[in-house]
């Protein structure tokens, strides 16, 4: 039979989902297993997909996972008719020659591409004869990077079917104690809630994650090709507060630093903003958005400077000045106003930015220079190696770059190159609707010094990983690695020397004791340190050059072979079995390959065309009556619907809205948003349902020149996800779960979350848990209610206004009935009018946490006394 050529990664996305399709009755994935050790933040995943070929011909069958970007592959292996086949890394020139005969007989290669921000595909293919069975195991390692105050394990599950004994489990292992933990990401919903499970008790953690084969293929991010989407184990340790802690193992200790009862330092920083014409549009202004969310968060302490730059350079102000109240003002009025336009003169830029931090010296403060631009230098100077070195001598190691590079038009390597040569670091901002949140959680990761000139000093130690570091971030931390000469911890005495505002501080601990890990985990340490070696000498190895260059290329090669890594300098060759061709599987860098444009587009269709979105198939009505006298959980139907109620607050000011959701059965049907509308007395509520996820009118008072209508939730438990204010037509302000933009005219000011604000006759007040809105004598509450990890909002009318000339959704009056009939069905009597009615329930949203209500269920336009088009905004 044909074999399917797959040479990948980039068309064979699309090609292989549709591959999936056709084929998946004919091989079936019998077991999905993923199963993940992590001991002292270095996480060791491996995962084992058992497939079997039910057909009488030979069947091409494809092992197709994501993995962190971060990690390295360490092993794979197949088991087909009892005999293994093992990948084995080699040199990727060694490699590349059984790769190029492959790929020149146009048959073979499957490889390891990037996908999406932090996911690369690893994807093989085997073909299987009738009635055999094949095993695949991979195995990946990371050290787990701590970010604001956190590690995160990221774990992507997509078998591609639905599978019968789909497990996974991750393990915890921290000797400091685990603190806190919290498992997120797209599987963890409500309809899987059940499925995920989570003991940890001091030291160890195990979640574990089993859903049925029917909960993968009905969970609101799965389809026919069951699950497909992330889990995020979120979690972080006690530390001891001062030297932190160190682990041995064998001859190899590691290292872990963090101290966070350290004060601030006051920051100096200079923004250097590329407004280039390609930053055009949305990126122009994301980068508006994040710019003035930044600015709200300095310190009144910090100094800070704001330069645009096209093929000119424009201050803000010329020199640095102080975080004040009114220049933070005055420097967002300008952020708000950068316009796109011109080149990019990268040089000049950078160059001035430095010139204002030089000229700036502050004892006791940090500083640091953070660049933004989405393209190459294309004016100026635009050599990427006169740039690099005329920045390195202009910032000399005084402070350190971070470039963010927005978008794939940009040379990666060389902003990554110039930040590793200055201390700094760079990071890819990936266009997208978040790119804002991505700009300021860069940010908020520098936010806070704690530390300069940070020296790790052990003495009795060798081989030490990268020992001095320019910042140490509170939030992060610093982790090296070394071996313990002659094995003596007697003579084994780490010590940490910096800065901290201004005073030379000393870490050391006479009673440090180095803990030994038991013998089973002896290599893990070695391990840790194999990593972080291999991942700074390629760094090394991009920013040297020469014999220097070759050096660390070469040690970095040696290590990864020896400690069987894929990275980008080694290839793993997987031989198959007779009359196959062999694979050969590589790691690409991040930012080498301008493809990174394409592989993104074709990642975004694939997730896409895989994602299905549909409602969990709720009993119907007449079983939920029943059922629910058996004490069923409600909270195991997605709740999704509305509930318009009187509560005990005052007639009339008194329509609250809460959704819960009752999907009908069929999986292609789309979702139903319940509304419940109380009554003046304690009689059962009305509630009725509204299909699809419309725009819908909330509050209309066109006298007062307010309109609200909010968006509904197209996801489960999605209520209402944005809410749109329009005053007046030329203010508006829309508001999601993350954010508040206020769009006055051509002016977008993204809000801070926690605000204050008044705008003509809007006020508005922003908590945690709540938005209030008043205009004039309207008033609203928003809530976000929180619901396994995903955000959903809740309006209700506090307070309608006197004139009382409103219509909409909140607007409702209580509802007013008489029960006519009770069996053999219910029939209900409104303003003179009979109309059916089934007892159900929903949840009321506006108290929290929410009840659960009774409610007679009958058509909405029975209820509303009025079309249900009369509510829905086109
Ligand atoms: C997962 O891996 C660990 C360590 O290798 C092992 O002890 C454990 O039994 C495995 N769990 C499963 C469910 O395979
Ligand atoms: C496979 O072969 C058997 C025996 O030859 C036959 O009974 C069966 O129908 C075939 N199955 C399929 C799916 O073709
Ligand atoms: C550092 O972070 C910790 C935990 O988030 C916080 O308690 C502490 O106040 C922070 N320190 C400073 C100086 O902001
Ligand atoms: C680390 O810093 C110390 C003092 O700050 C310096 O003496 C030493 O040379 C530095 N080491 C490296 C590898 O840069
Ligand atoms: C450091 O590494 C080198 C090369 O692997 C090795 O020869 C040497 O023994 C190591 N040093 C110590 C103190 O273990
Ligand atoms: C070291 O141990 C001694 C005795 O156990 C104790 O008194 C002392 O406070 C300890 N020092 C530190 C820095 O923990
Ligand atoms: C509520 O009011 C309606 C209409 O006035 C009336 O028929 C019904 O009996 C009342 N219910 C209660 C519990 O008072
Ligand atoms: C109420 O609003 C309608 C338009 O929806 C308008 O025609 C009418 O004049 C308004 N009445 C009052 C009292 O403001």
């Amino acid at each position: 039979m044909e074999r399917v050529v797959v040479l990948m990664a980039l068309l064979g996305l699309l090609l292989a989902s549709a591959t999936t399709l056709a084929d998946k009755d004919d091989w079936d994935i019998y077991s999905f297993h993923i199963n993940s050790t992590v001991s002292s933040r270095y996480a060791t995943t491996v995962i084992t997909s058992r497939v079997a070929n039910r057909m009488n011909d030979s069947k091409e069958i494809e092992f197709h996972v994501r993995i962190p970007k971060n990690a390295f592959i360490s092993k794979f292996r197949m088991l087909i008719d009892g005999q293994f086949y093992d990948g084995v890394v080699k040199g990727k020139e060694k490699a590349q020659q059984q790769y190029t005969e492959a790929v020149s007989r146009g048959q073979s290669a499957g490889l390891v591409s990037s996908v999406g921000r932090t996911m690369e595909e690893f994807k093989t293919s085997v073909t299987l004869a009738a009635h055999k069975k094949v095993t695949f195991e991979l195995t990946y390692e990371e050290l787990l990077k701590r970010r604001l105050g956190k590690y995160e394990l990221q774990i992507h599950a997509r078998p591609m079917q639905p599978v019968k004994d789909f497990k996974v489990d991750v393990y915890i292992n921290e000797k400091a104690g685990i603190n806190f933990m919290e498992v997120k990401g797209g599987l963890n919903t409500k309809a899987l809630a059940n499925a995920i499970t989570r003991t940890h008790v001091d030291k160890q953690a195990w979640v574990y994650f089993y859903p049925t084969e029917d909960q993968q293929k009905t969970c609101d991010i799965c389809g026919e090709q069951g699950l497909n989407g992330d889990l995020v184990i979120a979690y972080d340790v006690n530390r001891n507060p001062s030297l932190g802690d160190i682990k041995k193992s064998g001859r190899y200790f590691v290292h872990h630093f963090a101290p966070s009862n350290l004060a601030s330092i006051p920051k100096n920083v200079v923004f250097v903003i590329d407004q280039s014409g390609s930053m055009h549009g949305k990126k122009m202004h994301q980068t508006r958005i994040a710019l003035i969310h930044i600015l709200s968060d300095l310190a009144e302490e910090d100094h800070f400077g704001l330069i645009t730059f096209d093929s000119q350079v424009f201050h803000w102000k010329r020199e640095l000045v102080q975080a004040t109240k009114g220049n933070l003002e005055s420097a967002k009025t300008f952020a708000r106003q950068i316009v796109e336009r011109g080149s990019t003169d990268i040089s000049r830029a950078v160059l001035e930015g430095t010139r204002m931090l030089n000229a700036h010296p502050r004892e006791g403060s940090a500083s640091l220079l953070i660049l933004l631009t989405d393209g190459d230098p294309t004016s100026g100077e635009t050599n990427p190696e006169v740039i690099q070195s005329n920045v390195r001598r202009a910032i000399a190691g005084k402070f350190p770059l971070y470039c963010l590079g927005f978008g794939f038009d940009v040379n990666f390597e060389f902003l990554e190159k110039m930040s590793l040569q200055n201390n700094g670091v760079a990071r890819r901002i990936y266009e997208d609707s978040d790119a804002d949140l991505q700009l300021t959680g860069f940010y908020n990761e520098v936010a806070t010094p704690l530390l300069t000139d940070v020296t790790m000093i052990y003495n009795g130690g060798a081989n030490l990983t990268e020992t001095n570091f320019s910042r140490y971030y509170n939030g992060s931390e610093i982790v090296v690695a070394g071996q313990i000469t002659n094995n003596d911890i007697e003579t084994f005495t780490p010590q940490v020397i910096a800065i901290s505002c201004n005073k030379r501080v000393t870490f050391s601990d006479i009673n440090a004791t180095v803990e030994s890990m038991e013998e089973a985990s002896d290599s893990s340490i070695q391990r840790v340190w194999a990593y972080l070696t291999v991942k700074q000498l390629l760094e090394k190895e991009l920013v040297l050059s020469g014999p220097e260059k070759e050096n660390a290329k070469k040690e970095a090669l040696d290590l990864s072979l020896k400690y069987s890594f894929v990275t980008p300098l080694t290839s793993m060759v997987v031989t198959k079995p007779q009359g196959e061709n062999t694979d050969v599987l590589h790691k690409p860098r991040e930012g080498k390959n301008k493809e990174g444009k394409r592989q993104r587009t074709q990642s975004t269709v694939f997730s896409t065309s895989l994602i299905v979105m549909h409602g969990y198939p709720g009993p119907p009505i007449q079983t939920m009556m029943n059922s629910q006298q058996d004490d069923v959980d409600y909270d195991d139907f997605e709740h999704h619907a509305l509930l318009v109620s009187a509560a005990d607050l005052p007639y009339y000011d008194s329509i609250n809205i809460q959704p819960t959701i009752v999907s009908p059965r069929a999986t292609d049907a789309p979702l139903s948003h319940r509304f419940l509308q109380k009554t003046e007395n304690l009689s059962l509520p009305l509630c009725f349902d509204v299909t699809g996820n419309v725009q819908l009118k909330l509050l209309h008072h066109p006298s007062g020149e307010l309109f609200v209508n909010g968006q509904l939730d197209s996801v489960a438990n999605g209520g209402f996800r944005r809410i749109n204010i329009l005053l007046k037509t030329d203010l508006r302000v829309e508001i999601d779960t993350e954010k508040v933009l206020l769009i006055e005219g051509q002016r977008i000011s993204g809000l801070d979350r926690y605000i204050s604000i008044t705008v003509g006759s809007l006020t508005l007040f922003s908590r945690e848990k709540e938005i209030d809105v008043a205009v004039g004598d309207t008033r609203m509450v928003i809530l976000i209610h929180k619901e396994n990890g995903k955000d959903f909002l809740w309006p209700i009318l506090r307070q309608r206004p006197l004139d009382d000339n409103v219509s909409g959704i909140l607007a409702l009056k209580p509802a007013v009935y008489e029960d006519v009939q009770q069996s053999p069905s219910t029939r209900l009597k409104i303003k003179g009018q009979d109309y059916d009615a089934t007892r159900a329930s929903a949840v009321d949203y506006s108290i929290n946490p929410s009840p659960t209500e009774d409610c007679w269920l009958m058509s909405a336009e029975s209820a509303l006394q009025r079309s249900l088009e009369d509510f829905i905004v086109t």
